[in-house]
C-alpha cells in the first residue's frame, strides 16, 4: 500500500483567507520525508486546482462560494475514488473543512459501509436554515448526512454519503443553537469535550471505534486541528479554548491505527497564518499523521 497525498488549497468555506495554505504549510513542515522514515511509500500528487476568491465575479451570498465549493469537492471525490481504486491510501490536506464533502464522497463511493470519525472543535452541522455566518465549512457533515441544500448533498449523485449512525463526532465543545438541537435530534454519536474530560480519551476512542467501526468496513478519519487545545495549535481558523492536549490528541490516532480501521485519513483547517509559533500548528499536523498512520515509540 503506497500513501497517495492530495493537497486541497480550499478557503472558500471558511470566512477568513489562510486555510489555502494548509497544504504547503503541512508540506513545508516535512510531511513526506516523515512518513518515508515510517518505511511508507509516498506518492505526493499536488493540489486540487481551487479558485482565488478575489477572482470569483458572483458568488452566492447565503451559502458563500456554493458552486465553486461543489466543483471543487466532486473533482477532489474522484481523485480519491482513484487513490482507494489503486488500492492505496488517500491522505487529503486541507483547506478548510468544506472539503471533507469530497473526501467522503470518494471513500464512500468505494466503501459503501464505511464509518466516519470526526474530529473536531465544532459540529459543522448546519446548513443554510441554521446557520449564523453562510460559511459551507460549518455544513460538511451535515451535508455527508444528506442534509442540506442539494448541490452540496448531491455531490457524487448519491446521499446520504454515510449512515448517521456509524458517524462519531469527537471534542466538540462549540455548537450554534439550531446546530446543537439538530445534532441532538440525529443519530450521530457525539463526544464533547465534557465526555472527554469524564471519560478519558482512550475509553471515548474505543466506543469510537465500535461505533464507526461495526461490521468491518473501516473508518474514514476527518481531524479538523481545531480539536487540538489553541495553546498548541493556534494556527487554525477557527480556534476554541478547551480542546484536547498534545497526548490525547496523538492517543486517539494511535489507538485508531492499532485497531487497524483507517482507510483514509484527512487533516484540514491549518491556517499558517494565524500561527504563533513557526509553523507549530502544520508540525504538530505531521506528528499525528504519523501515529495515525502507525508510528510507534514501543
Ligand atoms: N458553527 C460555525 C459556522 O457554522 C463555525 C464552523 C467552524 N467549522 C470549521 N470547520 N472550522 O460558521
Ligand atoms: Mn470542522
Ligand atoms: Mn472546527
Ligand atoms: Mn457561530
Amino acid at each position: 500500500m503506497v500513501i497517495e497525498i492530495i493537497g486541497v488549497p480550499m478557503d472558500l468555506g471558511a470566512n477568513r483567507r489562510g486555510t489555502d495554505m494548509g497544504p504547503s504549510a503541512i508540506r513545508y513542515a516535512g510531511l513526506s520525508k516523515a512518513l518515508r522514515k515510517m518505511e511508507l511509500e509516498v506518492i505526493d500528487r499536488g493540489n486540487i486546482e481551487i479558485p482565488v476568491p478575489e477572482s470569483i465575479k458572483t458568488e452566492n451570498g447565503n451559502l458563500h462560494f456554493l458552486a465553486e465549493i461543489s466543483k471543487a469537492c466532486e473533482k477532489l471525490g474522484n481523485v480519491v475514488g482513484g487513490i482507494l481504486d489503486r488500492e492505496n491510501f488517500p491522505l487529503i490536506l486541507g483547506g478548510d473543512h468544506s472539503i471533507a464533502i469530497g473526501s467522503i464522497m470518494g471513500v464512500a463511493q468505494k466503501i459503501p459501509d464505511i464509518g466516519l470519525i470526526w474530529f473536531d472543535a465544532h459540529g459543522d452541522f448546519n446548513t443554510l436554515a441554521t446557520s449564523e455566518t453562510g460559511n459551507i465549512h460549518g455544513m460538511s457533515l451535515a451535508a455527508a448526512c444528506g442534509r442540506g441544500c442539494s448541490e452540496l448533498v448531491g455531490i457524487g449523485g448519491f446521499a446520504p454519503k454515510i449512515k448517521e449512525k456509524k458517524m462519531v463526532i469527537i471534542g466538540v465543545r462549540d455548537l450554534d443553537p439550531e446546530e446543537k438541537e439538530k445534532l441532538k435530534r440525529s443519530q450521530v454519536t457525539v463526544y464533547s469535550m465534557k465526555k472527554i474530560d469524564e471519560l478519558g480519551i482512550a475509553k471515548v476512542v474505543e466506543e469510537a471505534i465500535r461505533i464507526a467501526g461495526r461490521d468491518g468496513s473501516g473508518v474514514h478519519v476527518s481531524f479538523d486541528m481545531d480539536v487540538v487545545d489553541p495553546s498548541i495549535a493556534s494556527g487554525v481558523g477557527t480556534p476554541v479554548t478547551g480542546g484536547l492536549n498534545y497526548r490525547e490528541a496523538h492517543l486517539a490516532l494511535e489507538l485508531i491505527a492499532e485497531a487497524n480501521i483507517l482507510k483514509s485519513l484527512e487533516m484540514v483547517e491549518v491556517n499558517p497564518i494565524e500561527d504563533k509559533g513557526g509553523n507549530s500548528t502544520a508540525k504538530l499536523a505531521v506528528e499525528l499523521i504519523t501515529s495515525a498512520l502507525g508510528k510507534r515509540v514501543f
